[in-house]
This record gives structure tokens, sequence and C-alpha cells, in this order.
């Protein structure tokens, strides 16, 4: 494991019972850092925050976190090393308040002090105190994702692994959704982050990780790539005038 890294992924390949999504991925996350992971629809972005979290079949490799593999332990047991996921989609209790939401995700916790860590998000995410005795069903989408976020941050995690926090978002409550993150971030939350809209993550991100067919064929700044260098990588796999991948 890199000295300075949390986070150290080597060739991990992994998938859904027989089916092989990735193929050897590789990647070191220093703690603190934002990491967007984009790439093309199926390239296997969602997997590997899956993976990370227990949720595949790992064939291969090793996810060493601070020192430990939890490669193949159980989702319970990342979650207690301090790994939160946010899935894709939202809302997980419509026709519950804000408040009672966050009770359940601070049930999840052994010995919670569950009035304390709801306390904690509502300082963190003030938007939700004010909206705490609404149904959650009934907020806007950016809130219901705040919500999400919120529910994972309230297990005191070390990394947040989001994956399209922005899916179907107006950019309003993408803005919204997006500062928050950066507001953890500042906090000294390590993020890895999924995101489609690929503007607004590398306005966001402090490093761009793109996949595709299950490797990762881009690693470097925001800044190092255009907008239109990104979409040939996407479509191509290649940068223009490379012959192969580029690694
Ligand atoms: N539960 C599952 N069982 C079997 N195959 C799956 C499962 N989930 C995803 N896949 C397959 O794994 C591949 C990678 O999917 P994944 O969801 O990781 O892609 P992605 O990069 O997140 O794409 P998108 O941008 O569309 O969200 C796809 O071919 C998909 O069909
Ligand atoms: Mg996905």
């Amino acid at each position: 494991m890199a000295a300075e890294s949390n986070l150290s992924i080597q060739g991990l390949r992994a998938g859904y019972g027989n089916l092989d999504i990735l193929n050897g991925v590789d990647l070191d996350v220093p703690p603190g850092q934002f990491v967007a992971l984009m790439g093309p629809n199926g390239a296997g972005k969602s997997t590997l925050l899956k993976t990370l979290y227990g949720m595949t079949t790992i064939k291969g490799g090793s996810i060493e976190w601070r020192g430990k593999n939890i490669a193949g332990m159980r989702s319970r047991a990342i979650l207690g090393e301090g790994v939160s996921f946010v899935p894709q989609g939202r809302c997980n209790f419509p026709v519950m308040t804000v408040d009672e939401n966050l009770q359940m995700a601070a049930f999840t916790i052994r010995d919670a002090k569950v009035k304390a860590d709801r306390d904690y998000v509502y300082d963190l995410f003030p938007i939700l105190k004010t909206r705490r005795s609404t149904l959650a069903g009934n907020m806007s989408g950016g809130e219901q994702q705040l919500l999400e976020v919120a529910m994972a941050v309230l297990q005191r995690p070390k990394v947040l692994l989001v994956d399209e926090p922005s899916v179907g978002l107006s950019p309003a409550a993408i803005g919204v959704v997006f500062d928050e993150l950066l507001r953890l971030h500042a906090a000294g939350m390590t993020i890895l982050l999924v995101e489609q809209n690929t503007k607004k993550a590398m306005e966001v991100a402090q490093r761009a990780v793109i996949l595709r067919l299950g490797k990762v064929i881009w690693d470097g700044k925001p800044a190092e790539i255009t907008h239109d260098e990104l979409g040939e990588l996407f479509l191509t796999g290649r940068m223009r005038g490379e012959a192969d991948a580029v690694h």
C-alpha cells in the first residue's frame, strides 16, 4: 500500500456470480481526497462502489482500507470500518418524516445515542433541520438526496461512497447537493463520487478517474483534461492521436 493512501485497491476483479465486470482495477486514494469516478454507461462505476461495500462477488485482487484487507468482508462489517455507501436512487422510507428516517439510520449503529446523532447531522445539513417533520417522500428530489447523504454521514464514516446523486435533479438541486459534498470534504471526509454530470464532477473533485470496460483508463487532475478529451475517452477509450488505451 502506498504510504500516503488510506484506500489501496490492487488488481481488483469482481462481478456478479460468473459475470466478470471489474477486470483489474488499481486505485490509491489518500485520506481526505475527493475523487470523481466517471466513464460510459456500463463501465463498472457502480460495481466498483458496490464491491468496496461488499456487495459483489470478488474474483481477485485486494482492497486495503487503513491497512486491512476488506475484500470479501460483509457490508455491515465494512460499515463498521468507517466506509458508508449512498446507493443510486433515493428515499428509503418515503412515508416517514425526515426525523424518523434519521432515527432509522441511527438505530443501525450499535449503542447509538440517537438524539446526539441526529443533532450532529442537523448541524451539518441545516436544510434538513428545517424539514425535520416533513414526510421524506414529499420533499424535493434534491432534499431527498441530501437526506440519503445525511443518513450515510450519520454513521460517522471516514470515506463516503456516493453513486450518482445528481440523477433527476434540477440544476439548483444539484448545486445544493454538491455544496454539501464540498462542505463534508472541507471537514476532512474522503469522497468517492460516481457522476455522469462530468462538468459538475470536474468542478468539485480534486481527481478524476475514468473507468471503461471494468478498468481505469485515465487518472489525473480535472484541469489536465478537457471536456472534449473526456468525451473521446468515454467513446473510444483513447486520447486523440493515441493508438492504444492510456493508462
Ligand atoms: N446485479 C447485477 N447482476 C448482473 N449484472 C449486473 C448487475 N448490476 C450491474 N450489472 C452489469 O454490470 C455492468 C456494469 O454495470 P455498472 O452498474 O457497474 O455500470 P456503471 O458504470 O455504473 O453504468 P451507469 O453509468 O449506467 O450507471 C453492466 O453490464 C451491468 O449490466
Ligand atoms: Mg451506475
